[in-house]
């Protein structure tokens, strides 16, 4: 079967600072090595992906190169005797899509260390639904309940609302009993926002303050902050005594700049979350959480599916901060899978 050609999005170099996308036909022998072969049933599209599909260097240095943060499939060869042939499963993070290549093709080839078996409750098309989106948002919702943000301490905060992170994490909070107020740039989604489970909406100028003040009114017990730059620093500034911000992304800016006044006067907490090296004993229990308990019930409602033809749009739309929830990426055409 190494013989056999499947389909990949790739992205090639063309000079300096240009990179093209194609949707080419590779060998099962042009993957890495690693310990088992899977066919990707479904990916996913997270921010990084596009910055991956347009050169960014942060993000991927070496091309030819396919993108793809995520992937979920069924295993067609392991080298390890933790899985079998025909073990469903999911893989995100680590360098999967960065320098190794990723789930935007039919097969992925990955050390056995970075593969998680698809847990009980969970669909392979619900667990790309989520994705590297979903679980950074189980990671932040875990960095609150370990700092004791419950439900009755006060609202939790979601920036970046309308988007991957922001749409999952404000549909496990409200499915938790948190009041959850969602901030976003698009006036609208509001009525998706309210179907999501938030409680308020405001806009993102709310939670941006320009005043140089260090300490602001008091008011979210927790945040989910996607954004960084000032909008980051404005949320520390106005969290409560004792809160937790979670810090996971930066569509606003990477910088951060704010005193220690809140974290000394107010005893907030600033928690960064990784989903990249996360342990796998971490994911274990995290994917269990939203294969059960934390699972939303309105998952197809935030998501949009496509092929690998359409998900260059896709790309270019994200990088906008124009995607609303999820990207989903279908590649489990059956007919292929049936040569298996
Ligand atoms: N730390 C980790 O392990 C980890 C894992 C996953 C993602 N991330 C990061 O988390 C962030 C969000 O990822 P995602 O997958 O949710 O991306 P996404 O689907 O593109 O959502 C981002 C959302 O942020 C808002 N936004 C966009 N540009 C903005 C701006 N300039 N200022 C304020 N808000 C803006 C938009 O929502 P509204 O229009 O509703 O405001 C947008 O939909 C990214 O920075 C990503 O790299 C980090």
């Amino acid at each position: 079967m190494t013989k056999e050609t499947f389909k990949a999005f790739l992205v090639s170099q063309i000079d300096n600072k240009n990179y093209q996308t194609n949707i080419v036909e590779k060998v099962v022998d042009d993957l890495p090595q690693g310990d088992v072969l899977i066919r990707v049933e479904y990916s996913s599209l997270n921010y990084k992906d596009a910055l991956s599909a347009k050169g960014n260097p942060g993000v991927t240095k070496k091309f030819p190169h396919v993108p793809g943060i995520d992937a979920a499939g069924r295993v067609v060869i392991s080298k390890s005797a933790q899985f079998q042939a025909n073990d469903s499963v999911i893989v995100t993070g680590f360098d999967l899509g960065m320098d190794t290549w990723g789930g935007f093709a039919e097969y992925i080839r990955v050390p056995a260390e970075w593969v998680v078996s698809l847990p009980d409750g969970m669909s392979l098309r619900e667990s790309m639904i989520f994705g590297t989106a979903g679980f950074t948002a189980a990671l932040c919702i875990d960095a609150l309940q370990q700092n004791n943000i419950t439900p009755d301490r006060g609202e939790v905060l979601v920036t970046g609302a309308t988007g991957g992170v922001g749409s999952i994490a404000i549909s496990i909070l409200a499915k938790l009993g948190y009041a959850v107020v969602a901030v976003t740039g698009k006036e609208s989604q509001y009525d998706y926002l309210k179907f999501l489970g938030a409680s308020s909406i405001i806009s993102r100028e709310e939670v941006n303050d320009n005043s140089g003040k260090p300490l602001l009114k008091e008011r979210w017990a927790g945040v989910v902050d996607t954004v960084g730059g000032n909008t980051l620093a404005t949320l520390i500034e106005t969290t409560k005594h004792s809160g937790c911000v979670t810090a996971c992304g930066l569509v606003g800016g990477a910088e951060l700049i704010t005193t220690v006044y809140p974290f000394i006067l107010r005893g907030v907490r600033l928690i960064g979350i990784d989903s990249v090296q996360c342990p796998i004993a971490t994911r274990s229990t995290l994917w269990k959480k939203l294969a059960s308990d934390w699972k939303p019930s309105h998952l197809e409602r935030v998501v949009t599916t496509v092929n690998l033809e359409e998900l260059r749009e896709k790309v270019n739309a994200i990088l906008q901060g124009k995607i609303v929830g999820r990207v989903l990426v279908d590649l489990s055409r059956k007919d292929r899978l049936a040569k298996l």
